[in-house]
């Protein structure tokens, strides 16, 4: 198990990976990019993140998430809305935070290891939800409000 920040060294984490966004995101306007970019950082700079990845709406698909980028283990490639974390936040357009995955109903098994979880809506300038960020740990209950105070502000930043 590794060493788990405490909440305040959490939150000044995710202060600096915020800035550290924006300064590589500066200029880039191509969609694909920001994500790729997103994930990249904040898997690398959070111990407790196992799985770090976009769902996209699929524009071609109605009711349908597919997968964007992402870090980590081999990811499922479509969620429809209303299945599973990823699809509850989706319908709801908020952040959901599952403190044990197996005891959620619809949950999708992607990876075995996964125990909690955080999913944080997209929603872009217009206000239309073009995708969710989603973090899974291999730990139970590691995602609180620290967790979503900052990634809700570096997915606002980056992409609202
Ligand atoms: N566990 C998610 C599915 C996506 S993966 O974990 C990568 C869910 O129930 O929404």
């Amino acid at each position: 198990m590794y060493e788990l920040m405490n909440a305040v060294e959490k939150s000044a984490c995710y202060t600096e990976t915020a800035k550290e966004i924006a300064a590589v995101l500066e200029g880039e306007s191509n969609l694909i990019a920001r994500m790729a970019t997103v994930a990249n950082i904040l898997h690398h700079a959070f111990d407790h993140y196992f799985w770090t990845g976009f769902y996209l709406v699929d524009t071609e698909k109605p009711g349908e998430l597919v997968i964007g980028p992402y870090q980590g283990t081999l990811g499922c490639l479509r969620i429809p809305f209303g299945r599973g974390v990823c699809g509850a936040s989706a319908i709801a357009r908020e952040t959901r935070i599952v403190d044990d995955v197996h005891a959620f109903p619809g949950h999708i098994a992607c990876d075995a290891n996964s125990q909690s979880e955080i999913v944080v809506p997209v929603i872009n300038a217009h206000g239309d939800l073009i995708a969710v960020f989603d973090i899974d740990s291999d730990q139970k209950a590691m995602f609180d409000g620290v967790d979503r105070d900052g990634l809700e502000a570096i997915i606002r930043a980056s992409f609202g």
